[in-house]
């Protein structure tokens, strides 16, 4: 028996009220909450409901019938579509202003214990080309935009590189230009395309796991230095090679020219060799003097320029001397404790992955730093009581998790141990807000600053100092 689905309906002007959580916009009618992606507070429109539960729908706004007033062009041909850069409607300014509320509100409703005043968010001083790192993908099924499938043309060139469209693991957005990272990787993007369409090399089958080339992968420095990884499907050395030589003749701007040969089911080349082709195997960022070595599996803030300020702002509030033990927990490659090593006695740094620990040795030997101590490990199995009494007892704690927040049992550590400061750097005020409440039992939020890291997007970091009650 089949069942007709029952059509959604269309609401006509309706006007934008707010953004809420993770920067949806939202509109009310009565009771009912409607999100609609890609509008601004103050726009009327049309939409097109696509779900409709019992307290909330989904909708897509089919048409904007009046603007807001505080609407811009976006500056993307393709915004809207692309999936990235979801707020470049809504000038800068009242971006930031929205992401100050968003951290207010989540810590208010959420975190529900007491809150000094908040102090401003950071604004990013850059707010295109910030980003240091971009993945492009390969695919021989070009997204077609509605304009182009109205135009009813056939195409005779399918192919695309660029970002995939949300939740279409097939379908690839040719990207033209893009505006988040460094002019050298639209340069280097569009010319490898070029390149492959003139050999005719073949682009990235998703759907039936086929072709030659599946992904690029751009790191550009603070130092200028410039990394690409080409990771192909399969081997084909003559092919690979003129195209690395060309990349090499072409753009003596990089400085690392690494390849990867992917042919298992997923992108992702963590697990995969990484073999240098032309260069360094690493670029070098620098912050204050100390240099940090990116490998092309490290992880790196993805806003160079706008770490050194969350990191200054982390540092400012833990307020360090020079007679105290610091714990970097969620220390990555160790930057933060290499930021902080020479205002303490002692550094010690956590992370789960062991890779980024090598690198934080390195980072840190690399610095002359010789106080900084790393482990490896996740954080409930490594920051245990015993731990602390083989370590030593920290006076401060910076702790910056991943979206998840921390561990039940790392927040009990933290509470047995009670350093007299901790400072929580965190890019999900709502599981940063869940674990003050627990932290509650001991501690006091004494500062709060948002930082801006991606411009355009809802994202938002958000540092607290907790002082010992
Ligand atoms: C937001 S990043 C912070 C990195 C670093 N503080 C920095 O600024 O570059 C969070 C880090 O936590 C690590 N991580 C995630 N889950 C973990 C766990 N259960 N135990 C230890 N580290 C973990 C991730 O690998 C990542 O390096």
């Amino acid at each position: 028996m089949s069942r007709k689905r029952k059509e959604l309906p269309i609401l006509e002007n309706v006007t934008i009220a707010d953004i809420a959580g993770e920067g949806k916009a939202i509109a009310r009618i009565d009771d009912m909450v409607i999100f609609v992606p890609y509008v601004i507070p103050g726009d009327v429109v049309d939409i097109q409901v696509t779900k409709k539960k019992h307290s909330y729908m989904e909708g897509r706004a089919l048409r904007i019938v009046t603007p807001s007033p505080d609407r811009i062009a976006p500056m993307c041909s393709h915004y809207g579509v692309c999936g990235g850069c979801k707020w470049q409607v809504l000038p800068y300014e009242l971006q930031i202003k929205h992401k100050q509320n968003q951290v207010e509100n989540v810590l208010r409703r959420i975190g529900k214990v007491e809150l000094p005043e908040i102090t401003p968010i950071l604004g990013s001083k850059e707010t295109t080309y910030y980003r240091n790192k971009l993945e492009f993908t390969f695919s021989n099924k070009r997204w077609l935009t509605d304009d182009e499938v109205k135009a009813g043309v056939q195409y005779d060139d399918m192919n695309a590189l660029g970002f995939h469209i949300p939740s279409m693991f097939d379908k690839v957005l040719d990207i033209e230009k893009c505006y988040l990272q460094p002019e050298i990787s639209n340069r280097i993007r569009t010319e490898i395309k070029q390149y492959a369409k003139a050999h005719d090399l073949a682009f990235f089958d998703l759907r039936n796991r086929d072709g030659f080339l599946r992904n690029i992968i751009i790191r550009t420095a603070g130092t200028g230095e410039v990394m690409l990884i080409v990771v192909f499907f399969k081997e084909d050395e003559e092919k690979r090679v003129a195209l690395l030589d060309h990349l090499v003749a072409t753009f003596p701007e990089i400085t690392s020219l690494i390849y990867v040969i992917n042919g298992k089911a997923n992108d992702t080349i963590t697990d995969q060799q990484t073999i240098l082709y032309k260069g360094r195997d690493f670029i070098e960022e620098e912050m204050e003097g100390l240099r940090f070595k990116v490998g092309p599996k490290s992880f790196y803030q993805t806003n160079t320029l706008q770490a050194y300020e969350l990191y200054k702002v982390a540092r400012e509030f833990a307020d360090l001397k020079p007679e105290q033990t610091l714990y970097d927990l969620y220390t990555g490659t160790g930057t933060i404790a290499c930021f902080c090593a020479n205002r303490v006695k002692k550094v010690v740094g956590i992370e789960y992955v062991p890779e980024a620990i090598e690198d934080a040795k390195i980072n840190a030997a690399n610095n002359n730093i010789d106080n900084a101590t790393f482990f490896a490990g996740d954080m409930k199995d490594i920051l245990t009581d015993e731990f602390i009494a083989q370590h030593g007892r920290p006076d401060v704690v910076i702790t910056d998790p991943p979206r998840d927040g921390m561990h039940q049992d790392v927040i009990k550590v933290l509470l047995n141990t009670a350093p007299e400061k901790i400072v929580y750097v965190s890019c999900n005020p709502a599981t940063q807000a869940r674990d003050l409440t627990l932290l509650d039992e001991k501690y006091k939020v004494v500062k709060v600053r948002p930082v801006d890291m991606f411009p355009h997007t809802h994202h938002v970091e958000n540092v607290i100092l907790l002082v010992k009650k």
